[in-house]
Formats: C-alpha cells, structure tokens, sequence
C-alpha cells in the first residue's frame, strides 16, 4: 500500500534486532511509525491496539518473540514469552498460530543457531500473509465481477470493521478484492460501518480507501439492514479473527447483526480469510473466548478539534457502566460463503477441508 507514495507494509523488519510498524492509534490524522526492539515492546502495542488485525499482530508477536530469542535463546525463555505474547489478545488464533510456528522452528535446534532461525520464520510469516492475502483479493475479485457482469452496473460492498492492509501485512483480507476491482476498473462503492466502539471502520478503512481512491460512504453501524432493505448493498464482505471448524466465525462485535440483516435481505455475506485463521481444533463457535475490553473505550470518544487538538472526551452519563465484548460469532448459516488463498467455498467443515484436506 502506498502513502504519500512510498510503498509500505504493515510490519517490516529494521536491520535483524529491530522491527517497525504503523501507530494505528494515531490514524486517520497522522501518519506515524515506530521502532520496536524486544517481546515486551511487542506485547504492549498489541495490547493496547497500536498494531491490530488478526494476521498482524500475529507476525508482530512473531518478530517479538524472535527478538526474545536474540536476547536469550533458552527453553525456559522461549516458553515463557510465547505465553507472554500469546495471553496480549484471546480471540485471534492467528496470534497463537505464529508464534507456535516461531516456536517449532527452533525447538530442536542448538541454541546458537536459534536467533537467525527465529527471524527468518518471523519474516517468513509475513511474507506469505501478503502473498495469501494477494490471492484471496484474486479470489474475491471473481465474485465482484461476476456481481457487476449481473448488475450491469456500480457494486455496492457493505464492510464492518477494518480488514484492509492495516489489518494484515499489506492488501488485507475483506478489502484485497476491492482493491483489485477497483483497480481493474470495475464501478464501486463501499459502505464502512464506523465500527463502534473503537471506530475501526471510520478512521481505519476509510483511511485505507481513501488512500486507494476508492469510492466510500461511512455510515453508523445500525445503517446498514436500513440500505440493504433500501436495495442498496449488493454484498458484504468482513474478515474473521478465528474460524471454527463448523464454518462458524468470531469478527469485530457487530458482525453477526449484519450477517442477521444479510440474510433477511438476500444480500450475499462473505467471509475472506487466510488459513491462518481457521482453528481446526475447535467445532464451533461457541467455543472461542470472546475478549472483553475496558468500557472507556465505549464511554468516551478520542477526536481532532477544529484547531487540530487531539481530545478524549466523555460520551456518557457519568457514573454508568458499560460492558463492552470485542467480538461476536457469526453462526456458519447466515455465511455465503469463504474467500481464502485457495479458492472459495462453502461455510462448512467440507467446504473447508475440500480447500485444505492436509489439515
Ligand atoms: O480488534 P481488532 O481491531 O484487532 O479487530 C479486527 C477485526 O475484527 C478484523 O475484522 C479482523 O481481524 C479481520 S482480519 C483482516
């Protein structure tokens, strides 16, 4: 993804003993990078949301634990900072996922060799996010000209949250495609839910569109089953934290009232994920923990003043509390279907396993 034209990936390695990464938290009104250079690091910038996306901070917590491993490469070290970074977010499996993978690449080798072993699995991690990632936006690309042969006309795509290249190592998930429709010409336009409470969708992906020069309209999340009876959202395509084996999905809190609303419209619903999202060990999606985060993030609001001040400001009658779950599941039968790296399929165990009958 370019800004201010210079070509950039979510996450990037800085020599071998550092790494960089977007201040998320400081988008949509500036444009700011860091410098991470230990596990610790890691952990707090996944923690508090700097980094985010469940592709990401999987090969974030990958270069942390890698860095970890520089500074100590014992058993006892490796053991203790994979459960370090691991404990940073419950809902994502892709978090869990990279850093087993850094874990395993170094297990059963000599201690010396660990560091150089660690870094190259980290890199490795996000290198073929980008290229899954790419091959889901071909994949995904199918539908929407396949929509817009049909139509005939512009194709309106309804997102939650933000599943662009912020969320991954670059192209995104939900978004690979309507970068790739765009870019071929097709007419669009999407509608972002802002994404309450951390506004993902509003200062995220309208971010990224915009950026890319892509067509978009914000709206509040209880707009959307308003525009889908109103014939104006041909389909909607979210990414996914964690897939169970069922086809069920965990997303960004909000999702399932719009998959509910979808499939009360006939609007399409898809799910785009990488591999590296599915849980193959568990069978539904009654078992995936669902984080819960501090209800300030839903009482109060961070914004830019006309005079360009950034402010934290409280929403809400003081002294209420609040209660505010991350995530929410998506049952597998409000889903169309899911857009992975090997294709399409249906949101079903056989779906899944006739892409990946390996796992
Ligand atoms: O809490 P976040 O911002 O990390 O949640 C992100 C989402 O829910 C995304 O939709 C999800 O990770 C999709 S992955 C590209």
């Amino acid at each position: 993804m370019k800004i201010h034209g210079k070509h950039y990936r979510s996450v990037w390695p800085i020599g071998e003993s550092a790494f960089g990464i977007i201040d998320q938290s400081k988008l949509p009104f500036e444009f700011v990078t860091l410098e991470l250079k230990s596990a610790q690091d890691a952990a707090r910038v996944i923690k508090v949301m700097i980094t985010r996306g469940a592709p990401l901070i999987g090969a974030v917590a990958a270069y942390g634990l890698a860095l970890a491993i520089r500074h100590d490469p014992s058993d006892e070290n490796l053991t203790a900072t994979h459960d370090m970074l691991a404990e940073t977010r419950p809902t994502a499996i892709n978090l869990r996922w990279a850093l087993n993978r850094v874990c395993e690449s170094v297990r059963n080798h000599p201690r010396a060799d660990r560091a150089a072993l660690a870094w190259k699995e980290a890199q490795a991690i996000a290198d073929e996010d980008a290229a899954m990632c790419e091959a889901i936006g071909r994949n995904g690309l199918a539908i929407i000209r396949d929509l817009h042969r049909k139509n005939g006309g512009k194709v309106n795509i309804l997102t939650h949250c933000n599943a662009g290249w912020l969320a991954t190592v670059d192209w995104g998930t939900a978004l690979a495609p309507i970068y790739m429709a765009h870019d071929e010409g097709i007419p669009l336009h999407v509608w972002v839910d802002e994404t309450r409470p951390r506004n993902q969708g509003a200062s995220l992906t309208a971010f990224e569109l915009g950026a890319h020069g892509v067509n978009h309209t914000i709206i509040a999340d209880n707009a959307g089953g308003h525009y889908m009876q109103d014939g104006k959202v041909d389909m909607c395509i979210v990414g996914t934290d964690r897939v169970t084996t069922n086809g069920d999905v965990a997303n960004k809190i909000g999702t399932y009232l719009k998959a509910l609303a979808a499939k009360d419209n006939n609007v399409p619903f898809y799910v785009a994920l990488p591999s590296s999202t599915i849980d193959w060990t568990l069978k539904s999606g009654r078992d995936i923990p669902i984080e819960e985060r501090s209800s300030d993030e839903l009482l109060k609001m961070t914004g830019r003043t006309p005079s360009g001040t950034i402010l934290t400001v409280e929403i809400a009658a003081p002294g209420s509390p609040g209660a505010n779950p991350g995530f929410d599941v998506t049952p597998a039968r409000l889903i169309t279907g899911f857009i992975t790296e090997r294709g399409t399929c249906e949101a079903t165990e056989q779906g899944l396993r006739s892409l990946f009958p390996a796992a």
